[in-house]
């Protein structure tokens, strides 16, 4: 396969890469500042299947200290995307043919004001597709404006599956950068929900310019569960980042970095008490938005009291995030937080205790063409 470089994208190996189809090599990248951001495929790939299903995990962004550059993959929800080479559209564009789930009805089937559009047709552009239309089923697992990475999600699932109903040749950098484009869109342009989505486990985003992805590998061996509190209450990005300082004092600055530091160590040790630690002590981003989510400190403090190792606002909000060591305490726990939303905040809650989801965005199906 030949690739044109015209892109200053600076591809980083990991050494515990996973790879979506095929051994994760980098692809052949410069430094030139042409203006196209990515490496281009010269030559027009041909689809492999027929029709591809993928899945794309939720995820937890910012871990308290880490915001817009630490964020991890949960197991258990997600949204799916259905993918299907499809003679009725037109060559080289894609037609979103469904949406199910509860927030469909919220969601646009036009491709370019939908994330899971917006990302297949930049897979579609850095391909060089244009002669094959495809068709998009989008089934929303994830609720909008939750805090779990909904719109990432399906930015996610929708570049793997059109990666891979082409045969995979793209590699996580670049899948990440198509999510980006997505969530820039309808969030903001932050990689801590699509890049694990996309790559699975605990992302550290190094850099925007080049994009730079560092995966935090946690002990295989460790027990790690997260509680998830969702209330019926929607937080939207746009408005919570809208909530944010422009600037921040050296104080504040010197105790998040030394925070997110020792996050990431705790990560890499497998330190659960110090993960947690960790978790709780943004001092510039949660204080200014839990706030705006009614009980949300009340629930920190509850999830603390039940035992938690460590407890902060997942992504922008609503949803909780408290993080244990045990499944049965993580229950607990989640009753607890879920307690503490009706109380102090007058919100219904649900809450669930899930697993770190190591994978990633992936294919669970395909049809041979
Ligand atoms: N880092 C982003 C934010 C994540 O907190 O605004 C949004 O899910």
């Amino acid at each position: 396969m030949a690739f044109c470089c015209q892109s200053p994208i600076k591809t980083i190996t990991f050494p515990q890469s996973k790879s979506l189809s095929k051994p994760q090599k980098p692809l052949f990248v410069c430094n030139l500042s042409l203006p196209s951001r990515y490496p281009v495929i010269s030559t027009e790939p041909e689809p492999v299947y027929a029709s591809v299903k993928a899945f794309a995990p939720a995820t937890v962004a910012n871990l308290g200290p880490g915001f817009d550059f630490l964020g991890c993959a949960v197991d258990g929800v997600g949204d799916f995307v259905s993918l299907s080479v499809d003679p009725q559209v037109h060559p080289g564009e894609i037609s979103i043919s469904d949406i199910s789930g509860d927030s469909a009805k919220k969601l646009s089937k036009n491709p370019l004001w939908n994330c899971a559009g917006i990302a297949a047709i930049e897979v579609m552009k850095m391909l060089g597709v244009r002669s094959v239309g495809l068709s998009l089923a989008l089934e929303k697992g994830l609720p909008l404006g939750s805090g779990l990475g909904s719109s990432a999600a399906s930015a996610a699932a929708a570049a793997v599956a059109v990666n891979e109903i082409f045969g995979g040749k793209l590699g996580v950098e670049e899948l990440v950068l198509a999510g980006l484009k997505s969530e820039e869109k309808v969030s903001g342009y932050h990689a801590d929900n699509v890049a694990p989505a996309i790559m699975g486990g605990f992302v550290l985003i190094r850099n925007y310019e080049p994009l730079e992805l560092i995966r935090l590998s946690f002990p295989n061996e460790k027990e790690l569960f997260f509680v998830l509190a969702s209330p019926e209450f929607e937080a939207p990005t746009k408005k919570m980042r809208a909530a944010l300082p422009a600037e921040i004092g050296m104080p504040h600055h010197v105790w998040n970095c030394s925070q997110a530091g020792a996050l990431v160590a705790s990560v890499l040790q497998g330190d659960l008490v110090g993960l947690g630690k960790a978790l709780s002590s943004d001092k510039i981003v949660e204080p200014r938005r839990a706030p705006l989510i009614p009980g949300m400190e009340a629930v920190k403090k509850a999830a603390i009291e039940a035992g938690a190792f460590g407890c902060t606002i997942s992504g922008a909000g609503p949803t909780a995030v408290a993080v244990t060591d045990d499944e049965e305490k993580g229950r607990e726990i989640g009753e607890r937080m879920i307690n503490a939303f009706l109380k102090e905040g007058n919100l219904k809650a649900v809450a669930s205790v899930q697993r770190l989801d190591r994978a990633g965005a992936r294919l669970i199906g395909s049809i041979p063409r």
